[in-house]
């Protein structure tokens, strides 16, 4: 009896983990939207045009971001992080954000969640 007490008890307390965890990425994606559309942090949108959504005005030095979905995390988060050592190139419009130091960690993680949501 004791044994089914503590399935009972093991498996509720899984199901909480799931939903924290699904929470938790719904927060990141919000938190990664709020970097890519925010002039000072990330300023993406300064150069991607993302889900239809179009640059206003000059500086579209980037291109239109699609298919991001599609991407492996580890893929997106070396582009964001450093694209000159991700792609072995010298000249690029787009910042290195990791090595500069402007977006940290968490940041870039929250960056990739939101671009796993462009199709
Ligand atoms: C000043 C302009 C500029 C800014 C700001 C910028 N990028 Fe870029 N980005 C580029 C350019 C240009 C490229 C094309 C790579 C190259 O130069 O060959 C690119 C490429 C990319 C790619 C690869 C796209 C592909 O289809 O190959 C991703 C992903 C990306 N940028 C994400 C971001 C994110 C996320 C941010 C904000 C944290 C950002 N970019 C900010 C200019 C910019």
């Amino acid at each position: 009896m004791k044994l089914v007490r503590n399935l009972v008890v093991a498996s509720a307390m899984s199901g909480l983990l799931v939903t924290a965890s699904v929470a938790s990425d719904a927060d990141l994606i919000a938190k990664g939207d709020k970097i890519f559309n925010n002039k000072k942090k990330g300023n993406c949108f300064a150069c991607h045009d993302v889900n239809g959504k179009k640059i206003d005005g000059p500086g579209s030095f980037g291109p239109k971001l699609t298919g991001m979905s599609y991407w492996d995390d580890q893929t997106l988060y070396d582009t964001v992080y450093d694209i000159y050592a991700a792609r072995g190139i010298k000249i690029s419009a787009m910042p290195a954000f990791g090595t500069n130091g402007w977006l940290d960690d968490e940041e870039i993680k929250a960056v990739v969640a939101y671009l796993k949501t462009i199709n």
